[in-house]
C-alpha cells in the first residue's frame, strides 16, 4: 500500500502568526482547531506546525525549554489533545515540529549540565576545553554558527570551558553521539506519538551528527578568528544511524518524518535517507529551488539585480527528479524561513497571476506539495519602514550588529531584509478585512502587512470567484484527483525547452500526457508549441493567443493542459 502521504496535500502553520483566539495578540492551537474546516474545504490533509513547545522564544520555539508541554502562549496539552482530534475527524493528520539538534539553554538538562560536571547531563551537550594563544583563552576551535557568531560560547561557571551551538548561543547542541541522550528523545517522540501525532518534521537534522575530531575548519577565518563551515557538522556519515535508531525507538511504521537538512545535500545523499521503504525518513527537504533568484545574501544590491532565473529552478528540479523513482519527496516553494514566495519569483503588480501561476507550476510536479500558510492569498513580502520591525527574530539582531559592523548602510540593510528576511514568512494570517486582519483583536506580536486592506485577505477573496483562494482550491481538487494524482506520482516528467530563460514547462506522462507552461516574467514572452491541445485544465487568463505553434505569454500567464 502506497505511504498516506504521497496524496497528501501539506500546509505549513507557523503558529504564533496563524489565528490568536485568547487575545494575546499570538496564534494559539485554539485558533488553528477553529480554522481546520477552512483548511480541509481548501484541500489540505497534512499540516505541519511550527515548535509548539515550552519555550523561552529566543529563537521562536526552536529553543525548547520543556519538549513535554505545550508553550501557554500556544495553549495547554489538552488544546493540543483537541486538535488532534478535531483533525483526524476531518481527515488530516498533524506533524510536529522536533527540534533535537539543540535545547534552549534553559532546558533542565542544560542547567544540571552546568550545575555539575560529573552529572549525566553534562554528556547531552558538547563542552570542550578553549585554547590558549598568547595567554589570551579562544573558543576550541574556529568554527563559526549560523547566526553570524563563533559556535562556541563560555560554559557558566567555568574557567577554560565552551559548549557548541552551531545556531544561537542560547541553543546548545546536544551530543547525539551519546546513547543516553539519544534514548532521551526517543521518549519525547514515543510520548506524542502515544498522544496521537502523526509525525514529525525534524529540524535541522543534518546537524545532529559533528566532527568528532573537532579540529579547525581549512576554511580562512573571518575578522572574528571563525567561519562558517557546514562541513564539519553536516551530514556525516554518523548521522545515518542515528536517524535508523531514532525511527525505530521512537517512532512507528507509518509515522511521518520529514528531515530538515538544508542546502547542503545532495540528491544521492537524500535517497539514502528517504530511500521508499528502506531509509529512516521519508521526506528530505532541500533549500535548492528556494533561492533561485539571487536574493540570498543580495545585501547592497539593487532590487533590480534580483530576478528569477528560471533555468536555475529547471536545473534543480531536474536534478532532484531521479530520486522520484525510489523517493518520496516534499514539494515546497517556501516556508518560515524565508521570504514569501510571490516575492521571490512573482510580482504584487501582478498578486493573482503570479501566486496562480506559482502554485500550478508546483503542484503539478513530482512530490508531496506544502502550502505555506497565507500563500493561498497571495501574501507577499513587508513594506516595513524600519529595520526595528524585525528585530522580533533574534536572529535578526545579530544578523544586524554583522550587517553595520561590514559597513552596510541601515537603509541597505532594510532593503536587504524586506527581500529576503524570514519574518516576511512569519507575518500575521490575513483572514478578514477588520482590526488586525482578523487575526487578534490585541496588538499582533508581529507588525500586520498592510495590504490585508488592499483584498489580500480570506474573507474577501472567499467572494470572489476569481480570486487566488478559490483558484488554490480548484487547483488542488485537479491535484487531488484519482488520474492527475496518478500521473503525477507515477509519470515521467521531461522538462520542455529547457533553454527558455523566461518559462519553466514541463510535460508528465502517464495514463494521459499533462503539460505546464508557466510564463516568470512580468512581460510577454513567446513559446514554441507543438504539441496537439486536449483540453486546457487550468488558466490564469480568459483566451488563449495561440498563433502558428507560438503561444504569447502574458505577465505570468500559465497553463496546465491535457495534450496527446
Ligand atoms: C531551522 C528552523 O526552521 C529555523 O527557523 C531555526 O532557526 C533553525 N532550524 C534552528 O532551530
Amino acid at each position: 500500500m502506497e505511504a498516506w502521504w504521497r496524496n497528501s496535500i501539506g500546509y505549513i502553520i507557523y503558529p504564533a502568526a496563524f489565528k490568536d483566539t485568547n487575545g494575546d495578540g499570538i496564534g494559539d492551537l485554539g485558533g488553528i482547531v477553529e480554522k481546520l474546516d477552512y483548511l480541509r474545504e481548501l484541500g489540505i490533509d497534512l499540516i505541519w506546525i511550527c515548535p509548539i513547545f515550552a519555550s523561552p522564544m529566543h529563537d521562536n520555539g526552536y529553543d525548547v525549554r520543556d519538549y513535554f508541554h505545550v508553550d501557554p502562549r500556544f495553549g495547554t496539552d489538552e488544546d493540543l489533545a483537541r486538535l488532534l482530534k478535531e483533525a483526524h475527524l476531518r481527515g488530516i493528520r498533524i506533524v510536529l515540529d522536533l527540534a533535537m539538534n539543540h535545547t534552549s539553554n534553559e532546558h533542565p538538562w542544560f542547567l544540571k549540565a552546568v550545575e555539575e560536571p560529573s552529572s549525566k547531563e553534562r554528556g547531552y551537550y558538547i563542552v570542550k576545553k578553549g585554547r590558549y594563544v598568547d595567554g589570551k583563552l579562544l573558543p576550541p576551535n574556529n568554527w563559526g554558527s549560523f547566526f553570524s557568531t563563533s559556535a562556541w560560547e563560555p560554559l557558566p561557571g567555568s574557567v577554560d570551558e565552551f559548549y557548541l551551538h552551531v545556531f544561537a548561543p542560547s541553543m546548545p547542541d546536544t551530543n547525539w553521539a551519546n546513547p543516553e541522550l539519544r534514548e532521551a528523545y526517543y521518549g519525547v517522540a514515543r510520548h506524542y506519538i502515544e498522544m496521537g501525532v502523526d509525525g514529525f518534521r525534524l529540524d535541522a537534522i543534518s546537524h545532529l551528527a559533528k566532527n568528532p575530531e573537532f579540529k579547525d575548519s581549512p576554511l580562512p577565518s573571518g575578522p572574528g578568528g571563525f567561519v562558517l563551515d557546514p562541513r564539519m557538522f553536516s551530514n556525516r556519515p554518523e548521522l545515518m544511524d542515528y536517524l535508523k535508531e531514532f525511527r525505530e525507538k521512537g517512532v512507528n511504521t507509518d509515522t511521518l518524518l520529514i528531515g530538515e537538512v538544508g542546502g547542503s545535500v545532495q540528491p544521492d545523499q537524500a535517497r539514502t535517507f528517504s530511500e521508499r521503504g528502506k531509509g529512516p525518513i521519508n521526506l528530505v527537504f532541500n533549500f535548492d529551488t528556494v533561492w533561485n533568484n539571487g536574493a540570498y545574501g543580495s545585501i547592497g544590491k539593487p532590487d533590480e539585480a534580483i530576478k528569477a532565473d528560471v533555468i536555475s529552478l529547471k536545473e534543480n528540479f531536474l536534478r532532484w527528479y531521479p530520486n522520484a523513482s525510489s523517493c518520496d519527496m516534499p514539494l515546497y516553494w517556501c516556508n518560515h524561513d524565508h521570504p514569501r514566495v510571490l516575492s521571490q519569483y512573482g510580482s504584487t503588480l501582478y498578486r493573482k497571476e503570479s501566486a496562480k501561476m506559482l502554485i500550478t507550476t508546483l503542484l503539478f510536479l513530482y512530490g508531496t506539495p506544502f502550502i505555506h500558510y497565507g500563500d493561498e492569498i497571495g501574501m507577499s513580502n513587508v513594506t516595513y519602514e524600519s529595520i526595528d520591525d524585525f528585530l522580533i527574530d533574534d536572529a535578526n539582531r545579530d544578523e544586524l550588529k554583522a550587517d553595520r559592523s561590514a559597513g552596510h548602510s541601515d537603509e541597505e540593510i532594510l532593503r536587504f531584509w524586506r527581500r529576503a528576511n524570514r519574518i516576511n514568512g512569519r507575518t500575521p494570517m490575513q483572514w478578514n478585512r477588520r482590526k488586525n486582519a482578523g487575526f487578534s483583536e490585541a496588538t499582533p506580536f508581529c507588525k500586520v502587512n498592510g495590504n490585508y486592506l488592499e483584498g489580500v485577505n480570506v474573507a474577501e477573496e472567499m467572494e470572489d470567484p476569481y480570486s487566488i483562494l478559490n483558484y488554490f482550491q480548484y487547483a488542488i481538487s485537479f491535484r487531488k484527483d484519482a488520474t492527475y494524482n496518478d500521473i503525477v506520482n507515477n509519470g515521467r516528467l521531461e522538462i520542455v525547452d529547457y533553454n527558455h530563460p523566461d518559462v519553466l514547462s514541463y510535460i508528465h506522462r502517464g495514463s494521459s500526457n499533462i503539460m505546464l507552461i508557466s510564463n516568470f516574467r512580468p512581460y510577454e514572452v513567446y513559446f514554441t508549441f507543438n504539441y496537439e491541445i486536449a483540453d486546457i485544465v487550468l488558466h490564469n487568463y480568459d483566451g488563449v493567443l495561440l498563433n502558428n505553434h507560438v503561444f504569447t505569454l502574458r505577465p505570468y500567464e500559465c497553463y496546465l493542459l491535457k495534450i496527446r
